[in-house]
């Protein structure tokens, strides 16, 4: 039987919309649903979708998160502690992303730093907040002697094949590229540095997906791109720890 993703607590950014609120939407039909589905976005109010599932399912908590407002990250990390408690945070999905077109004759300083700060800068900084209770989860299911997985203990960050420096042979897009290869390395080094606490960490690419970003001529809907996530969320192991795997289940080249 294929294993089926039975992490007891999540927490994804960029829940108003596109893949987002998709994931909140699929994780709440998995056989092993969740207990806590932390889903954030930047203004809960205007994200109606969001709001009506909330209402219908008390697993999705739902709270304000604009993952550049750096100082709010402890307050959000304590509001998670106090519900999971002792048992931690199981999965950590970071999905808010930005994406601009950036040929070369328009890329500016500013748009590179946002990308950088967006993309890469605030998957870093509420990774490092929330591994005190990925830590908890990871003890709580055998620590480090225990088999890794992403439903014990796990960051997944939303990367694109765009981030791909092999697979770049279009250039341009230098901010959207240039940040998400960033994100790759800083996941690489994260899947390092946690291992022996028996974390396990690396980045998805979900598709050409019709969403805000992807426009209307994407490949993919939100569902065969959030189903194709969460199989391979389901099947990844300690021998996976700095994985870069498409919705389809292949790897990608760094
Ligand atoms: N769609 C694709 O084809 C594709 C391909 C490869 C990778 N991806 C990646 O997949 C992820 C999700 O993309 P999507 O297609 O669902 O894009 P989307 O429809 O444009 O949604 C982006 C989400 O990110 C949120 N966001 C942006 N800036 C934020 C911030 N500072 N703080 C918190 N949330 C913020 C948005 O919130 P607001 O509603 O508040 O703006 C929205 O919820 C991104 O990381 C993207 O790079 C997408």
């Amino acid at each position: 039987m294929e294993a089926s993703l039975a992490a007891k607590s999540i927490f994804l950014t960029g829940c108003s919309r596109g893949i987002g609120l998709e994931f909140v939407k699929q994780l709440l039909k998995l056989p092993n649903k969740p207990k806590y589905i932390f889903a954030t976005c930047r203004d809960v109010e205007k994200a109606n979708e969001l709001k009506d599932l909330a209402k219908k399912n008390p697993e999705v908590y739902l709270h304000n998160l604009d993952v550049t407002d750096f100082e709010s990250f402890p307050s959000v990390v304590s509001w998670v502690k106090e519900k999971v408690g002792d048992g931690g945070l199981n999965l950590l999905i970071n999905n808010a992303g930005i994406f601009d077109v950036s040929a070369l004759d328009v890329i500016s300083r500013e748009k590179m730093k946002q990308s950088f700060e967006v993309n890469c800068v605030a998957p870093l900084m509420l990774a490092r907040a929330f591994v005190p209770l990925l830590k908890k989860a990871s003890s709580a299911a055998g620590g480090d002697n225990g088999m890794m997985s992403c439903s014990k203990a796990c960051i997944v960050n939303v990367t694109s094949r765009m981030g791909s420096i092999e697979d770049n042979t279009s250039g341009g897009h230098y901010s959207y590229r240039a940040s998400k290869a960033a994100l790759n390395m800083v996941s690489k080094s994260l899947s390092v540095d946690l291992k022996s606490a028996g974390i396990l960490v690396g980045v998805v690419h979900p598709g050409w997906v019709q969403t805000d970003m992807g426009g209307a001529n994407a490949l993919i809907t939100t569902e065969v791109s959030v189903k194709g996530l969460i199989k391979v969320l389901s099947s990844l192991n300690q021998s996976d720890a700095g994985f870069f795997k498409s919705f389809d289940g292949s790897t990608i080249p760094w």
